[in-house]
């Protein structure tokens, strides 16, 4: 009797822990450097939306924005090492990882419009790039757009002559570095979240961006002017430690996809609009002066800075850059 009835106890101690095992949620850790109320923070907590939603509470997202949980720097050794599970790293930051080809994307005027960086994000170029993740033990899900870069400082920057000495905060990437430097600036690697201080105490002069980073950020705190230069891209790869994708339920991670490709829609549809909107809300607060590039003065800033796309074919890949001028019609 006394033996049926621990029998019974310990049946019903397994059950009831295969129970609490079975509801605990399979956690998805989302972390990267931006505000929310941008175009890949925005994404985040879209996808975390539906991928709660369409897995019915299976899955969680927490998503940590604002550098809050990795700073540049940090976040791809810890997607590497899963302390995080998932991140939308710029792809001027893949170069330190070994893989320099994603620093085509980096070259000044490679695209001119989001239509031209389609053909590559969305085509065979851009899927092979995302294959060469896999050999650092990652899975590259998707791309998502942000948008073309100004460049700002606190003196008037029309021509490349203005550029000359002033120190420049760039990514990790150097192409960046090759731009800054064609200009006669200095280039400075930086982390995104040190950008602010940085430009508040003098560390650098100016920096580079999208509108919409620029914005939320609160860079016209600390910078006086902001010119339309669109002189290159900066987008992101969406990508995941690839152990904790392959160890997913089969069922689990399809709809995961399901919700990353609908994120990703969503993503490139907002992306345009928030920097246009972005550059409005700086010209709104009185404290940057916004500068309209004339046509010769744009001319001038294509010609000091295409040279960087020769400069880097060994670095970035020949076949790489041709593959993307292919598809964009660019030629340097
Ligand atoms: C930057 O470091 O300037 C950007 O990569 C930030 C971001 O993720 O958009």
């Amino acid at each position: 009797m006394k033996l049926r009835l621990a029998l019974v106890l310990a049946v019903s101690a397994v059950v009831a822990a295969a129970g609490v095992a079975a509801q605990q949620p399979i956690v998805i850790k989302f972390s990267h450097v931006v505000a929310v109320d941008t175009p890949k923070g925005k994404a985040a907590e879209y996808f975390k939306k539906l991928a709660e939603e369409r897995t019915k509470g299976r899955v969680k997202v927490e998503v940590f924005p604002n550098s809050s949980l990795f700073k540049d720097g940090e976040e791809m050794e810890a997607v590497q090492l899963g302390s995080v599970q998932m991140l939308a790293p710029s792809l001027a930051k893949f170069g330190p990882l070994g893989l320099r080809e994603f620093e085509v994307f980096d070259l000044p005027y490679i695209f001119d419009d989001y239509n031209e960086l389609h053909k590559v994000t969305q085509g065979p170029v851009g899927a092979g790039l995302l294959k060469k993740l896999e050999s650092k033990g990652i899975i590259g899900l998707a791309y998502w757009d942000n948008g073309f870069k100004v460049m700002s400082a606190n003196k008037a920057i029309r021509m490349p002559a203005d550029y000359k000495g002033l120190k420049m905060r760039i990514q990790s990437s150097k192409v960046l570095g090759d731009e800054m430097k064609a200009l006669g600036s200095i280039p400075q690697v930086m982390a995104f979240s040190e950008v602010y201080q940085a430009l508040q105490t003098g560390v650098v002069d100016g920096t580079e961006n999208p509108p919409s980073n620029f914005y939320t950020q609160k860079l016209q705190e600390v910078q006086k002017y902001l010119a339309l230069t669109d002189h290159g891209y900066l987008g992101y790869a969406v990508i995941v430690n690839k152990k904790f994708w392959d160890g997913l339920p089969a069922d689990v991670r399809t709809t995961l996809e399901g919700a990353m490709k609908d994120t990703t829609k969503f993503a490139n549809e907002i992306a345009k609009k928030e920097n246009d909107d972005a550059i409005e809300a700086v010209r709104k607060t009185g404290k940057t002066e916004i500068l309209t590039l004339t046509p010769e003065q744009k001319a001038a800033m294509k010609k000091a800075l295409v040279v960087v796309h020769k400069d880097n074919e060994s670095r970035v890949g020949k076949e790489t850059m041709q593959a993307v001028y292919k598809e964009t019609g660019f030629t340097p």
